[in-house]
């Protein structure tokens, strides 16, 4: 058989796999796609489905069986298709705090559905986790539909504090909040949950500015925390310190495993008082910058249509870079389309946290940190 030179090994495995694939499908439209199917369309990425109608149509039969889950948002992405409003937003329904439901928000987004998607968080069942999945996408054109939510009080509370903090996370979302809160567009809650979300923020002038404008709620105790030398005299109650830890205001836990619980972002603590010491643990707290942890550098990468985006890199080969946001996400960004990329030199863990509790919470942390250690060895 004379093949086309042109065409890698790779396609032509996946067609196979494809066929085959199909062929023990019968022709059911239903047949939920298996990891044969998956496989096979991922050698074929990139392949131009409008010059292959046959290819097409089996394509949008494994799409069909992929329905909720994050599979789909690749297959969509890897064959650029359109016309799948519906299937991307119940993934971001389905996966609205994962990586599969925040790229379904920035397909949508960058197919211009910002109609669907406001669509989708007025109707009934499943608004509050389009509008987490939007603030977790990381993307700039996210902001003018987060403003709408932070600001409209016929959604939920606690779908107006995700728009909120996904607000807070970047550097022109985190300007608009401080315009919002000035202007008086913010209510209590949504105040508080901004005041909380900017006093972490990595900007040192919106950090300063919010502490100004939106005042921390119970913010520290007013009073400044003593010298290092001072805080490491003194002991404190790990099991308030383990509260103070998992806490909405200075929530570690969004960032830190310990165990089975919390955000897969920082290096995980559940054995840190084995590693650091009373002096290193408070260094690390008050000024994440001073030591950053090998491979957990912060990086911001922008990308030729003037996106940014800032975390770890989780990743990175020939074709894309993978960064880890906050939010433990993924976000992928083509090698082709990086128009810039920076290691920087701050921590991506907020400088500003000690500010978010009193001195004895801090100091109640600190003993339970120093309390999280390996288990002896027999
Ligand atoms: C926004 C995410 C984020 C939050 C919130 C956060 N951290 Fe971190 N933390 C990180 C990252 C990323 C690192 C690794 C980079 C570095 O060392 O600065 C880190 C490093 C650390 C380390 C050093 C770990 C090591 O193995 O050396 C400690 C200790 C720590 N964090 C404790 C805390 C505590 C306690 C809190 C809550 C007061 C907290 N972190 C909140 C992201 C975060």
């Amino acid at each position: 058989m004379a093949l086309p030179r042109c065409l890698p090994a790779g396609y032509l495995s996946g067609l196979l796999f494809l066929i085959l694939w199909l062929a023990g499908t019968g022709t059911s439209t239903s047949a939920p796609a298996d990891a044969t199917a998956v496989e096979a369309l991922r050698r074929l990425k990139g392949m131009d489905l409008e010059a292959n109608p046959t290819l097409k149509s089996a394509v949008l039969r494994v799409l069909e069986g992929l329905r909720g889950a994050p599979e789909f948002v690749e297959v969509v992405r890897d064959f650029q298709l359109t016309g799948q409003e519906d299937g991307l937003l119940e993934v971001a329904r389905r996966h609205p705090d994962a990586t599969g439901g925040a790229e379904a928000m920035r397909l949508l987004l960058g197919q211009g559905a910002e109609a669907r998607i406001r669509l989708a968080w007025t109707a009934p069942g499943g608004g509050d986790a389009v509008i987490r999945a939007l603030s977790n996408s990381g993307d700039s054109k996210a902001l003018p539909l987060l403003v709408e939510v932070a600001t409209n009080h016929s959604v939920s509370a606690s779908a107006r504090a995700s728009a909120v903090q996904g607000l807070a996370r970047s550097e022109s979302g985190a300007r608009e909040l401080l315009r919002l809160a000035e202007g008086g567009g913010l209510d209590d809650a949504a105040r508080g949950t901004a005041s909380l979300a900017l006093a972490q923020a990595r900007w040192p002038a919106i950090r300063e500015e919010a502490l100004k404008r939106l005042p921390l709620p119970k913010a520290g105790d007013g009073t400044s925390l003593p010298p290092l030398s001072e805080l490491v005299t003194l002991t404190g109650d790990a099991a308030r310190g383990a509260v103070v830890f998992r806490s909405e205001s200075v929530a570690c836990i969004r960032c830190h495993r310990v165990g089975d619980e919390g955000v897969d972002f920082g290096p995980a603590l559940g054995q840190i008082g084995s590693k650091l010491g009373r002096q290193a643990l408070y260094e690390s707290i008050l000024d994440p910058s001073a030591g950053i942890s090998f491979g957990y550098e912060g990086w911001t990468v922008e990308t030729k249509d003037g996106e940014e985006v800032f975390g770890i890199m989780a990743s990175e080969t020939a074709e894309e870079l993978a960064i880890k946001q906050q939010t433990g996400v993924l976000t992928r960004v083509p090698v082709a389309k990086v128009a810039r990329r920076e290691k920087q030199g701050l921590s991506v863990m907020p400088a500003g946290l000690a500010q978010t509790m009193t001195r004895e919470q801090l100091v109640d942390l600190v003993e339970y940190l120093l309390s999280l250690k390996a288990p002896a060895s027999p």
